[in-house]
C-alpha cells in the first residue's frame, strides 16, 4: 500500500479512537465481541484511560482514521509474555490493499519490543476474511469456543488462534504440547 501512516495512539487521540472505533463496531457488527451501545456510551475519559491501558494503531489516510488494531497485555506476571490482538478493522474501502498487514506488522514490532513471545486472538468462525487473513500470515488454530457469541439470538462459534513472533517464532511452546503423553 499506501500514501497513508500508521500511528500509536496517545492518551490526547482519545476521539480519534472513539471515531475509527465506532465506525468499525457500526459497521461490521458481527466482527466484534462487543456491540457499538457498549461503547458509545463510554465518556472521553473513559475512551483515553484505554489507551492508557493498551497499545492501539491507527492508519490514517488525508488526515483520517481508516483502520485499526489494538493489543491487550496480560496481566499475570507469568502470562506477561502474551497478548492478545484485538479491535481489528480495516474500512472496506481499503481491503485487500496490504493496510492490514502493515498495520499488523507495526503491532507485532511493537508487541516484540516489550517481550511479547505470542500473540494470539478469537475470530468468529463465520467470519472467512478475517480467518484468511489470520492464518495467511502464520496464526494458527489452537481451538474453539461452541456457541461462544450471541448474534442477534444465534449462538456463533469462536476460533482461539496464535501465533509465535519475534525470536520466539522456531521455538517450541512446550514439550508437552507436541508430546502430550511424555511424563
Ligand atoms: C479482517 C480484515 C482487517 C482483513 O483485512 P483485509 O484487507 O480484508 O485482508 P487481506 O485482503 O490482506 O486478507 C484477506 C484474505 O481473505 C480472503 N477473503 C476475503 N473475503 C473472503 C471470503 N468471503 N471468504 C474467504 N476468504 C476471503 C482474501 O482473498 C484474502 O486472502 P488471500 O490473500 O489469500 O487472497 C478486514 O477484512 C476487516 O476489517 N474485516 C471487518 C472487521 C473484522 O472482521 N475484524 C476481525 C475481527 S476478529
Amino acid at each position: 500500500m499506501s500514501d497513508g501512516i500508521i500511528k500509536l495512539l496517545k492518551p490526547d487521540d482519545a476521539e480519534v479512537f472513539k471515531k475509527i472505533r465506532l465506525e468499525a463496531l457500526r459497521s461490521e457488527p458481527a466482527a466484534f465481541a462487543s456491540r457499538s451501545e457498549d461503547w458509545e456510551v463510554l465518556s472521553l475519559d473513559e475512551w483515553r484511560n484505554r489507551l492508557i491501558e493498551m497499545p492501539v494503531f491507527v492508519a490514517f489516510q488525508d488526515d483520517e482514521p481508516v483502520a485499526i488494531m489494538g493489543l491487550m497485555w496480560q496481566k499475570p506476571s507469568k502470562m506477561a509474555h502474551r497478548a492478545t490482538l484485538i479491535m481489528v478493522y480495516v474500512r472496506a474501502s481499503l481491503r485487500g490493499t496490504g493496510l492490514a498487514l502493515e498495520l499488523l506488522e507495526q503491532v507485532t514490532k511493537h508487541a516484540d519490543a516489550h517481550g511479547i513471545r505470542q500473540i494470539e486472538l478469537a475470530v468468529s468462525a463465520e467470519n472467512p476474511a478475517a480467518r484468511r487473513f489470520y492464518e495467511r500470515e502464520g496464526f494458527v488454530e489452537i481451538g474453539r469456543i461452541p456457541g461462544a457469541f450471541l448474534q442477534d439470538g444465534v449462538e456463533v462459534d469462536e476460533i482461539m488462534m496464535s501465533r509465535r513472533i519475534g525470536s520466539w517464532e522456531t521455538r517450541h511452546v512446550s514439550e508437552h504440547w507436541t508430546q502430550p503423553n511424555r511424563r
